[in-house]
């Protein structure tokens, strides 16, 4: 058990608990997102002992020198005085201008900045609300001069930030964002490379802003192979789109993959990530995206290195999607 101090509180955390846990479990406003060392929205500074390394991954040489640590992360070996970081996150400011279905469950949301951006197709960032609830969105639009940023969002249930965006989001409303993150994007330089793309769910969205920017900012030569995975035909929300986009581009193929229930010889029965991998046993030289589910990019991305394919080759965003 060690003893955490934030302000004028001393809290104790209980078997291995993360920092962030400890301050949220006593009532603490403290921000966070993705809750597993992804979004950085939970950045804090220790003031007194060094954070453990773990902690720390992904953090820039200056803020690890300067113990700023993921507080999600922390599972704290000493006692630790802790503070927020002040600055450190750089809010930018964006007008929703676009909020469509794109099936029963999954919302389109497009938002224009107030101030040019730099990012990848496929990047992510951290969408704000005013209460300061925070959700990371991967980014599914290609760069464009208007600013804009475009979003596939699934509405869980009782999801406290996409049943908001569902239920009282509005065009004309102001959001606060991030600035994009992730190394989940098109790489430049090899024109001629076979990429395959295996996503479930939303996990598409990035997948998406990628092949869009492969085929039209970068005007890819190579083969691309598109894997969609959804339980029903309802989860397969781009399904126009892409049939579209493989009838403009010969080496773009769209694989959409139904685990459950298949009544039409349209769609491939099983899982996506089973049936690519299958349809592709020898991955040396691809280049291989993986978004979705936690447990199928998990998965999927061992198998692919076991069939060839270099560690430095995939990219993955791993969520409940
Ligand atoms: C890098 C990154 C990129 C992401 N990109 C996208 C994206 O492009 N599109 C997207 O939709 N999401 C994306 N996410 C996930 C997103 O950030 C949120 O986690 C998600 O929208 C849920 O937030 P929420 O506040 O609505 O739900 P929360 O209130 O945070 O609840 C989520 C929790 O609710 C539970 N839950 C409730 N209902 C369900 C249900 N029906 N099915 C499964 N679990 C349920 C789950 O256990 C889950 O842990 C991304 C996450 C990361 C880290
Ligand atoms: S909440 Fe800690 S990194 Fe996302």
């Amino acid at each position: 058990m060690t003893r955490i101090k934030f302000g004028e509180q001393t809290f104790e955390t209980e078997n291995n608990e993360t920092v962030l846990n400890t301050l949220l479990r006593n009532n603490m406003q403290v921000p966070y997102g993705c809750k597993a060392g992804v979004c950085q929205c939970c950045l804090m500074r220790s003031l007194d002992n060094v954070p453990p390394e773990k902690s720390q991954v992904g953090l820039k040489d200056n803020q690890q020198k300067q113990n700023y640590f993921l507080a999600c992360l922390c599972e704290p070996e000493n006692d630790m005085t802790v503070a927020l970081p002040n600055n450190e996150i750089s809010w930018l400011e964006a007008e929703v201008i676009e909020k469509t279905d794109l099936s029963t469950n999954v919302i389109l949301l497009k938002i224009k900045s107030k101030e040019p951006l730099a990012f990848f197709a496929g990047q992510f960032v951290n969408l704000r609300r005013d209460d300061g609830v925070i959700r990371s969105y991967s980014i599914a639009n290609i760069h464009n001069a208007e600013h804009e940023l475009e979003f596939h969002i699934r509405i869980l249930p009782n999801g406290k930030f996409s049943r908001w965006v569902a239920d009282e989001l509005t065009v004309g409303m102001l959001l606060s964002f991030s600035h994009a993150q992730g190394d989940c994007h098109y790489v430049e330089g090899k024109i001629e490379q076979s990429l395959l793309l295996i996503g479930t769910g939303t996990g598409l969205a990035p997948l998406y802003g990628i092949i869009r920017d492969a085929l039209s900012t970068h005007k890819h030569q190579g083969e691309i192979h598109l894997f969609h995975g959804s339980r029903d035909a309802s989860g397969l929300y781009l399904e126009e789109k892409l049939t579209t986009l493989t009838q403009k581009y010969p080496n773009f193929h769209y694989t959409p993959c139904l685990s459950g229930e298949v009544n039409d010889e349209k769609y491939t029965k099983g899982r996506a990530n089973e049936i690519a991998l299958q349809a592709f046993p020898k991955l040396d030289g691809w280049r291989v995206y993986l978004c979705g589910q936690p447990e199928m990019v998990l998965h999927s991305k061992r198998a692919a290195y076991l069939q060839g394919a270099s560690l430095k080759e995939i990219y993955v965003d791993a969520f409940t999607s």
